[in-house]
Parts: C-alpha cells; structure tokens; sequence
C-alpha cells in the first residue's frame, strides 16, 4: 500500500504522562486516514494526530454507520513491538463492516494501516508490563448526506493509545449487577459486531450500576431476561465445577479475540470447556451447591477481569470469596506472557509490527 507520510513536526510523548493515563485518554503523535470513494479505497495518509474537518452533515454522526476495533501492540524483550492476533481482528472489522452495509478494506490495507502507526510511533508502545500500544482502527460514513441509506463514502482511520490496566482497580475482582430496566442485543441486531449503537445501548445502564456502586452490567437476553451474555463490554466465562462455560455465539454476544483465545489455551490444557448458556439461576444454585469457582470478563482492553460479586435483584452473590481466581490467574499470565514475548507464542498469535 502506497502511503504519503506527513510527520507531526515535533513529539509530544515527552510531554506526555504516559505511566498515570487513564484508559485511552493520551494519543500518540500519528493517525492513519484513507477515503472510500467512487468504489475504492485511497488515497492512505499518515498523519500527525489532531482535528478532523468534517461536515456536520456527514451521514455517520446522524444514523451511526460506524464500525471500530481494538488491538494491541506489544514490547518484546528485544525491543520490537508485536501485534497480538491482527488477522482475527481483521476478520471481525470486515464481518462488521458487511453488517453495517460498509465496504471492507482488504486485510493487507487494515494490517498495513495498523503497522504503520506502530512503526512511525514506536517510542509511544510503552516499556512497563502490564501496558500497550492500544490501536483504533474505525471507519465512518462520511457522505454529507441527510437520507437514510448506506453512504457512498467512507473515511477508515486508525489511532493509537498507550494504555495500562483497563480498571482502575487493575486486574481486581469487580463487582457487577444486572440491569432490571435495559437489554444490550437481541438476535438479528448489531450485538455480535462492533459497532458504536451497543455501546450507545449500554452507557445509561452502566451510569445506573456506577451511581449504586457497581463497575458495570452483566448483560442477560433480551428475550427470558435469564441467560448471561456479556459482563460490560466483555465476554464472560464462569468455572462451575471443573467446567470454564461461556455463552455461546449464537448472534446476540460479541466474538471477543480474547474470549478465543481462553478457549483456546484452556483446551490446549486439558480443562474441559463449554459454550453453552448459563442462566443467572445456575449461578445462584451452582453458588448453593458449593459448585461455582470463578467468574471472570475477557476483553482485549482489560484482558481477564475477575467477577467478585454479582446482584441479580435483591439477591447477591460472591464469587470465590470475592478474590481472582486460579484459572482467571492463569489465563491472564498466559495471554500476557504470550504478549510480552515471555512465553512461547504456540498458536503463532504474535506478528511483529516492523
Ligand atoms: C475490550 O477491548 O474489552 C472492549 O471491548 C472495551 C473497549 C471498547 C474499550
């Protein structure tokens, strides 16, 4: 991919705390841009990062044709930085963008754009463990057009942002609440693509569960109000018994690369897994019968996020005595150390960014 280059005239990483951020709240000094236009993707800039002019009225800021992703990029130990699992998220923006009647780049475009931010600021993939270069790949309709259809044009972006934890809690057990008032998706609708209306759907209930003291909501179906599906923006896993269940992806639940690669390394282990549906009455009697060990979020932001308490109406329950678990521990220290280049990478996750 041809890409002309206009360099920020001077970084402002060292002006930048780095370490005390909160979750993406620092930018790094280059952003990637390209146009869809006249049936095509061109036209690809790196930039220096900053305002956009844009129409107000751009169709994705009225009807919210709009379709992100998050990935990661990792220090290694001989000072590189490694993308973990581009491809997986490659495949997840293209599926999204066909949901959201948006044309895909080629993945060689969406995995070039990505290493092209990580290599001209490479200085902002943060040494410390535990931190990252968090990248946003996003596209927006951007036709100034006010009638509800597809656009015809698209602007593809990507930005980037040291991160460290996620919570501000770190990787410390949360404590979650259902929603007796909200649902997230229902099947046929955007919930199992990336998409800015689910997270749209969710900030009301999560300002509800904060104001009572809750870091966030443990989604149930929309239809029997029972069944989990998601802890916040993340998939949720649950041990009961010696079985790690998540629910499965049957439309509603975002494919999370995480929640792949749990599944992944748990069978590599030998632990037996399930994608099954666990209704939150399960919990409750698993909880009863001495059964439940752990419950825990995976995300690529947050990685592995204990549960350490949930409340289901008047109801609550503690989760392993409101303490990570061994297996979220494990799982945690596994993905990170394959990261961090610590472990050996055996399922090839890793990709370099130079
Ligand atoms: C994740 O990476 O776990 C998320 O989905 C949260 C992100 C939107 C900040």
């Amino acid at each position: 991919m041809n890409i002309t280059v206009i360099k920020a005239p001077a970084s402002r990483r060292a002006q930048s705390n780095l370490e005390n951020a909160a979750f993406g709240e620092v930018f790094s000094d280059h952003m990637f841009q390209m146009e869809y236009r006249n049936g095509g993707w061109e036209a690809a800039k790196l930039l220096p990062f900053g305002p956009l002019p844009l129409l107000p009225s751009v169709s994705a800021l009225h009807y919210g044709q709009i379709v992100f992703e998050g990935l990661k990029a990792f220090r290694q130990h001989d000072g590189a930085a490694a993308l973990f699992r581009p491809e997986k998220f490659y495949e997840r923006f293209a599926r999204s963008c066909r949901r959201l009647a948006i044309p895909p780049m080629g993945r060689e475009q969406f995995i070039g754009a990505v290493k092209a931010v990580v290599r001209e600021d490479a200085g902002w993939v943060p040494q410390k463990r535990g931190h990252s270069l968090y990248l946003r790949p996003f596209v927006f309709a951007s036709e100034s057009f006010l009638g509800v259809r597809a656009s015809r044009e698209y602007t593809f972006m990507v930005i980037a942002s040291p991160v460290g934890s996620y919570y501000k809690e770190g990787v410390k057990p949360v404590r979650l609440t259902t929603s007796a008032n909200y649902i997230r998706a229902a099947k046929g609708g955007l919930g199992d693509v990336k998409t800015p209306a689910n997270y749209a759907a969710s900030l009301l209930a999560a300002e509800e569960a904060r104001e009572q003291g809750f870091a966030q909501v443990i989604w149930l179906d929309a239809i029997e109000h029972r069944y989990l599906e998601e802890a916040g923006a993340m998939n949720i896993f649950c041990v009961i018994g010696d079985e790690l269940i998540t629910p499965p992806l049957e439309g509603t639940i975002l494919p999370g690369v995480t929640r792949d690669s749990v599944l992944a390394l748990a069978k590599a282990w030998g632990i037996k897994t399930a994608e099954r549906r666990i209704g939150i009455d399960e919990l409750f009697d698993a909880r009863d019968k001495g059964a439940l060990r752990e419950v825990f979020g995976s995300g690529t932001a947050a990685v592995i996020s204990p549960v350490g308490e949930i409340r289901h109406g008047d109801t609550t329950l503690t989760v392993n005595g409101g303490a990570i678990g061994p297996m979220a521990q494990r799982l945690y220290d596994a993905i990170t150390g394959i990261q961090y280049g610590k472990a050996a990478d055996t399922f090839g996750w890793m990709e370099k960014a130079g």
